[in-house]
């Protein structure tokens, strides 16, 4: 029997709405296989929580998720707490302290009707960006020195350490060579010239022991050009923390929006739980209204599934998402459907347990 320890944080606006539709896809594998089975515990922390408790989690919060095989999130931040407060509490945190410094964001064009580019087909997008995700730009270090004064200062320190920049690229150069495809460093070495001439200078030390990968390398400004001129120039993409948030969420306005986009935090030594999440927001402009896409967070079911070693599973559940994008019956509004959060959640679930039967 394989058994997987889920810990749920559904968090914020419509991220409750979405996962839920997710636990039931995880919940209808269950049922499909019978040598597979799941729990799930779920944490009610959040903004809410924040308001009544004065805090994001409980004290002993992370301690809490350590014993999981996985966290599974929604979302996190909502207007009423400021969300320097709400994301640096929880969701970076659990980032952070459980050492999740690969962020695993495929950009895939599941149908040519998604794109908003101009003749651009499934093969043309089709890209796994690998984002830092423990430091670089989000590493929290800086200062507000002088406050309210003429003279006021603030920094905000971008952290690049030697091990951090090793091992992502060391992991990006890896995915490259074992799925036989090219490498693009995104960077910005002209004007920052301590960071990111030190990424540069990484990237090309290490991918001389990776002959066989071709590499390229790009300025943020150009690669974010490229991703809406020609995406088809890139395959596996490796960058640091803060251009990986921006660089994916073009890619989702390039592949159907973020309603489509999901992400995986991958501790990979596995000594701690990794975490899944779609990677939009909380979305407080249609929360509460049964609007939210779920399959974002359904596609990171898929990624927790690979993970977990069910690629069997992962790809049942990718397949399933690629076929529902040819039902607009059973699409919501963002993607110029009707349906509801839950209709969307039910038809899919159909459809994954008509297939495997
Ligand atoms: P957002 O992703 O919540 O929303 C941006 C736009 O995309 C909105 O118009 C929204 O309606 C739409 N959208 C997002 N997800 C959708 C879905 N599943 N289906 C349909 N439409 C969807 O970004 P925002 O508005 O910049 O941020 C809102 C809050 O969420 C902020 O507090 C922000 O800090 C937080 N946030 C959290 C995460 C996270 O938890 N991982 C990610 C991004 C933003
Ligand atoms: C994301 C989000 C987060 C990030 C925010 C909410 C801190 O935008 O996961 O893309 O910047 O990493
Ligand atoms: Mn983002």
């Amino acid at each position: 029997m394989r058994h997987f320890n889920i810990a749920l944080i559904p968090g914020d606006g419509i991220g409750p709405e979405v996962v839920a539709e997710g636990v039931n896809v995880l919940k209808a594998i269950e049922e499909l296989d019978s040598g597979l089975t799941f729990s799930f515990t779920a944490f009610p922390w959040g903004c809410e929580y924040y308001l009544e408790h004065g805090r994001m989690m409980e004290e002993d919060g992370i301690d809490k998720l350590r014993k999981f095989d996985a966290i599974y999130l929604g979302a996190v931040g909502y207007p009423g707490v400021p969300d320097h407060i709400s994301l640096r509490e929880l969701l970076l945190r659990i980032r952070k302290t459980f050492d999740q410094y690969v962020n695993l964001r495929p950009i895939s064009l599941l149908d040519p009707s998604l794109t908003p580019l101009k003749d651009k087909t499934e093969k043309d997008i089709d890209m796994l960006v690998i984002r830092e995700n423990s430091e670089g730009e989000y590493a929290g270090a800086g200062d507000r020195l002088f406050k309210g004064n003429p003279e006021e200062v603030v920094l905000q320190t971008g952290v690049f350490s030697r091990k951090g920049t090793d091992r992502i690229i060391r992991y990006a150069y890896e995915e490259a060579r074992r799925s036989n495809r090219t490498l693009t460093s995104i960077s910005k070495g002209n004007a920052l010239n301590y960071s990111m001439v030190f990424w540069d200078e990484v990237f090309e030390e290490i991918g001389k022991e990776y002959p066989d990968v071709t590499t390229y390398s790009y300025l943020v400004d150009a690669a974010s050009l490229y991703f809406v001129t020609d995406p088809e120039r890139f395959e596996v993409v490796v960058t640091s923390n803060l251009f990986g948030d921006i660089v994916t969420d073009i890619g989702a306005g390039i592949t159907g929006g973020l309603g489509l986009a999901t992400g995986a935090n991958i501790h990979p030594e596995k000594k701690y739980p990794s975490m899944f999440e779609p990677v939009h927001g909380s979305a407080p402009d249609i929360a509460g209204k049964g609007m939210a896409n779920p399959i974002a967070a359904i596609w990171s079911v898929s990624q927790m599934l690979d993970f977990f070693g069910e690629e069997k599973w992962g790809q049942a559940v990718l397949d399933t998402i690629k076929e529902m994008i040819g039902e607009t019956e059973y699409l919501t509004p963002d993607l110029e459907g009707n349906a509801a959060t839950s209709e969307v959640g039910d038809q899919f679930v159909k459809k994954l347990s008509k297939k495997q039967k």
